[in-house]
Order: structure tokens, then sequence, then C-alpha cells
């Protein structure tokens, strides 16, 4: 068994000397200076994530990709993502202000979710959010009444679900009309209807994201081609869109997934869509939008952890590492698979055996906690730095003070080899600062 996977990893990162390098800063020099657990991403990776989804392949319509917040909502992260002229797909009022207080302009903000609050809805039409993807009546009608009241005017899609199957975690496919999010065609139809006449409701567009994490085109041809025909169906009924948000959801390699590359997805896509228009009586053309988070920010990270403990057993080999399910949640949650990458190459010598194989686990109080199972690792000794490879998405933002562990510092490696520290490992004060200890003072009814 290979006991590493390196084509997991993007350009920036790669060995140098036996040391695993982002931009030939060696990584062990940062956990070291930063300590562990610690979240490292590659700038340059995310911009060519970025730019490959944003341009490559030509498009028969204006395409715009958005950053799904909730994928890394780190405001490091979100302000490179500014500079590169991004929009955003936002889930809370929370991610509103992470955008805005990282240089990020409420109009290029989509809002997503299925259970927004009045008062986000509000904060949302009040700073001039771009689009707010609406999921179902309640919320269309409780959106006029929120807007009318602000003397506003909301701009909306509805979201359908398309019913089909993304081919992915059941936890994260989301298309299915068994899953609670969007309109089924049907339903959104009568919404688009009534939101013609409702009071501070102006129609612009239409929403579907069909799962996460999706590494076929067929999923998202077949969604395309329903929004589509919706699309057609809208404009004989006099609905005018500006624009067909087609969600995110593109998947990435974990271990040996072959997902379609930016190129591909694009130029598939794009293929749908050129079909469409030319059989179309309407000629406007509306604008492609689109919400990427794994694609775009997924493969750019690595979570730096140290082993602690080695404890070789009957059943099984444990190394106990110093990051936890608290730090990274996907493998608890998903079953998800991070490869594991040491920092610093170990060549067993000739004619050592065959290397041991270790459960990396934390040292949370659960047995869920674990962060890869049964990987080779040769010569393995405490105080060794292993990375954990594709965590660039969904890691640092799931991330939880469970078992009152402070969460990771973050840093952010540059072509030019600077580094710059995005997130401050957190300090138990600011952790225990919202609490309070209670002055009631219970009796204990039994006392003489
Ligand atoms: N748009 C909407 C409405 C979404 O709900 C999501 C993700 C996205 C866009 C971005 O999807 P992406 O391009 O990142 O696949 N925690 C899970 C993933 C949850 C995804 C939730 N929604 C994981 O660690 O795999």
């Amino acid at each position: 068994m290979p006991t590493e996977n390196l084509s997991v990893l993007p350009q920036p990162f790669a060995r140098d000397g036996g040391e695993l390098c982002c931009e030939g800063v060696p990584l062990s020099m940062l956990c070291r200076e930063h300590g562990t657990p610690l979240y490292v991403y590659s700038s340059r990776a995310i911009i060519e994530s970025f730019q490959s989804l944003q341009t490559s392949a030509p498009f028969p319509l204006q395409r715009r990709v958005c950053f799904a917040v909730k994928a890394n909502p780190n405001l490091g992260i979100l302000s490179l993502l500014v500079k590169l002229g991004a929009g955003f797909d936002i889930v809370s009022s929370g991610e509103l202000q992470r955008v805005i207080r990282a240089g990020g302009r409420p109009e290029d903000c989509v809002f997503s979710g299925v259970g927004k609050s009045a008062q986000e809805l509000g904060q949302a039409v009040q700073s001039g959010v771009g689009c707010i993807n609406v999921e179902s009546q309640s919320e269309l009608l409780q959106l006029s009444r929120v807007a009318t009241s602000l003397g506003r005017v909301a701009p909306i899609s509805m979201r359908i679900n398309p019913d089909i199957d993304a081919k992915t975690h059941p936890y994260i496919s989301t298309g299915l009309k068994e899953n609670k999010f969007g309109l089924s065609i049907d339903d959104a139809h009568a919404a688009y209807r009534q939101a013609r006449s409702l009071p501070g409701i102006r129609i612009v567009g239409v929403d579907c994201h069909i799962g996460s994490q999706i590494t076929q085109l067929e999923p998202f041809v077949q969604a395309t081609q329903r929004v589509l025909m919706f699309v057609d169906a809208l404009e004989r009924d006099g609905i005018e869109l500006e624009h067909i948000d087609l969600g995110g959801g593109l998947g990435i390699r974990y271990r040996d997934e072959t997902p379609p590359s930016a190129a591909e997805f694009m130029s598939t896509i794009g293929a749908c869509v050129e079909g469409w228009l030319k059989g179309r009586v309407n000629k406007s053309r509306p604008l492609l939008m689109f919400e990427f988070g794994r694609a775009i920010v997924g493969a750019a990270g690595l979570l730096l952890t140290r082993v602690e403990v080695l404890k070789p057993g009957e059943a099984k080999n444990f190394a106990v590492v110093d990051a936890a399910m608290n730090d990274l949640m996907r493998p608890s949650l998903y079953e998800a698979w991070h490869e594991v990458i040491s920092l610093t190459e170990k060549r067993p010598p000739p004619g050592a055996g065959e290397a041991l194989c270790w459960d990396l686990v934390g040292p949370v109080c659960e047995s869920g906690d674990w962060l890869a199972r049964n990987r080779c690792l040769p010569l393995l000794a405490e105080g060794d730095f292993l990375a954990l490879a594709s965590a660039g998405a969904y890691g640092s933002s799931m991330a939880s003070n469970y078992n009152s562990r402070p969460r990771p510092a973050e840093v952010v490696v540059h072509p030019d080899q600077t580094v710059e520290l995005i997130r401050h490992r957190e300090q138990l004060d600011s952790m225990l600062n919202d609490e309070r200890v209670s002055s009631f003072s219970p009796v204990y009814s039994g006392a003489k």
C-alpha cells in the first residue's frame, strides 16, 4: 500500500529535500513557529482555483462565480476573494458581516438558506444584498412584509429543488424532494406568479443547488436542463429573469476521486446553455451565476498536527495527535477521508519490513474522535508533524470548542514566501468571555 498520495495536493505544496513545503516554506517550520494544530493555506492555490472557474473554457453567457462563505469564512481568505472580484453566497447575517469586513459589497452577495429569520431578512434588505434566494412560500410572504415595512424592494430568486440525485453523501445532498431545500418546480412556479403581485418584491433570478462534493458531470447537466426548461416556462408566463444561479457543489480529490476539472465543468455546462440559447424565442441574455465553496478552497488548505502519543496495540495501533474532531469534523461526521502526509519524509532502511498502520485519533473523549484510519506511516514517532490534506473547505469553518479546546491558528502562505497569520490561536479567556458564573445558590433540601 502506498504510504502517501501527494496527488491530492495543489502545486504550491511540494517536497524539497524530504520536507513538505508550501511555496518552498517548510511546513514543519510553521508548526514550530505557530504551534499545532495549525491550518495552512496557499493563496496561489485559492487564486488559481477561483480564476479557472471564472475564466476557463469559453462560455456562452457572462458568468459570475460566487464563493460559498460557509466553506471558509476567515477574513483573510474572504479578502483575497474580494480582490479577485468574486461574488459571495451567504447564509446568515454573520456571513454578511464577514463579507463587509473583508471589504466586499452586499450587492455582490446572494443570500441562501432554508430558515432565514425576519431579522436577517431585514438586515439583508437594508444593506442592499444583491439577491435573496427564497426557499418557501412562507419566506416569500415574510420577505414582502419585511421589505414593505422598511420601504424597500427585495430582489429575489426562488430556489428550486429539481429532484435530482447528486450521488454524494446523503448529508450533503440537497436536490432531492426528500431534502428540506427549495421548492418543487410546480410550487416554485406558483410562487413566482404570486411574487409578481407582492409588494416589496422584485423578481431577478432563479436558483438551484443540488449538493456538495459531486464528482460526476451528469447530475449537474440534469439540474441545468431542468432549470433552463423552467426559465422557458416562466418566460412563457411573462416572467423575465436577469440571472440564473446554478449553485455550487463541484467536488475535489480527497483520495482517488476524479472530479471534472473547472474547464470540463464549464465547457459542459456552457454547451447546455448554448443549446438552450439557440432554441429560445426570447433573446435576452441572463447572467449565469455559480456558488462554489469546496472547489475554490478545499485543496488549498492543510491541517497540521503533532503526534503526541503512540499506542501500538493488539487490535489497533493508535497515534494520538493534537488535532481532534473539534478541529476537523469531517471524518467523524461523514467518515470522510483526508490524506495523511508526513511533513518530514522518512525512508525505512532496506529490509525494514512493512511499516505499521496507524489510526490517527485526537485527545477528545469519544471513540468517534478519529481523523484517519489504518494509514501506513513508516517510522512514525512521537513529536512528528503530520498534515491532513484537502482541509481548506469545511475544516476550520466547522471547528468547535468541544472539550473546551481552543480553535487552531490559521496562516496563509503567499507565492513570495511571506506567511500571514490570519487567525490567532484562540485564547482561553476569549473562549470563556461570554459566559457568567451563576449567582443562584441551590439549597440542599435534605440539610439539617
Ligand atoms: N450553495 C449552497 C446553497 C450551499 O448550501 C452550499 C453548500 C454551497 C453553495 C457550496 O457548496 P460546495 O461548492 O462547497 O460544495 N460540510 C460539508 C459540506 C456542506 C455543504 C453545504 N452547502 C462537508 O464538509 O463536506
